[in-house]
């Protein structure tokens, strides 16, 4: 596939470099996965989780939105993260505890869901256009999940975000209007 060639010549080129396939919208791939990374980390704790896959139907406005466009971003935005934080946590705890640094770090142990600006109930009169009301709503869970889980997970020591990368130039934000 030419789609992850560059990612395979970069794991090939760097043997600490390790690919897990995954599809985040099915749990049992997501538990499968964690066993996988729980071998490879061979005893150690893992330091860093980013839930960045995301999907976008850039044409659901609210006359055109149906359930199942709604339901399947919502399993991969939303349902995805979730799931991916509870099957990694054994591993994201391990890390913390393990960590002699203060407060909540990335080289401690942190959970990142990649979110945008458009799944802030706040900002959305600014940013309405386009509607793209499956991705907003998913996203928008998304980072009421992040609130949820920074309140629970941060006593086990790991920092739990949202974070809006801005404008990237991907298959998603292929225009600058209507990116993610
Ligand atoms: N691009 C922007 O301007 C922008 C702005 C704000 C936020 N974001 C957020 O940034 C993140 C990355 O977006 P992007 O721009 O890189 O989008 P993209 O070019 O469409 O890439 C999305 C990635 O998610 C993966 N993915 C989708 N469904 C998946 C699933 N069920 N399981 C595993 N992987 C899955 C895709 O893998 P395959 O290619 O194998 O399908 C692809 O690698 C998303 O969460 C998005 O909401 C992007």
């Amino acid at each position: 596939m030419e789609k992850d060639k560059e990612l395979r010549d970069l794991a090939n080129k760097h043997p600490n470099l390790v690919l897990v396939k995954l599809d985040v919208s099915n749990p049992s791939a997501i538990t499968e996965a964690a066993k996988i990374v729980e071998v490879k980390l061979n005893g150690l704790g893992l330091n860093l989780l980013i839930n960045n896959a995301g999907i976008y139907t850039p044409t659901a406005s609210l006359d055109t939105v149906d359930a199942e466009d709604m339901v399947r971003t919502y399993k991969t935005n939303a349902v995805g993260p979730m799931l991916m934080a509870q099957a990694f946590l054994p591993l994201l705890k391990k890390a913390a505890q393990e960590s002699k640094a203060k407060g909540l770090s990335c080289s401690k142990a942190a959970i990142i869901n990649i979110s945008t600006a458009m799944g802030s109930i706040k900002r959305t009169t600014d940013s309405f256009s386009p509607p793209v009301i499956s991705y907003r709503c998913s996203k928008a869970a998304l980072n009421m999940l992040t609130m949820c889980q920074a309140l629970t997970y941060g006593e086990a020591g790991i920092l739990c975000v949202a974070l809006h990368p801005g404008w990237v130039k991907t298959d998603m934000g292929t225009q600058k209007v209507g990116s993610g």
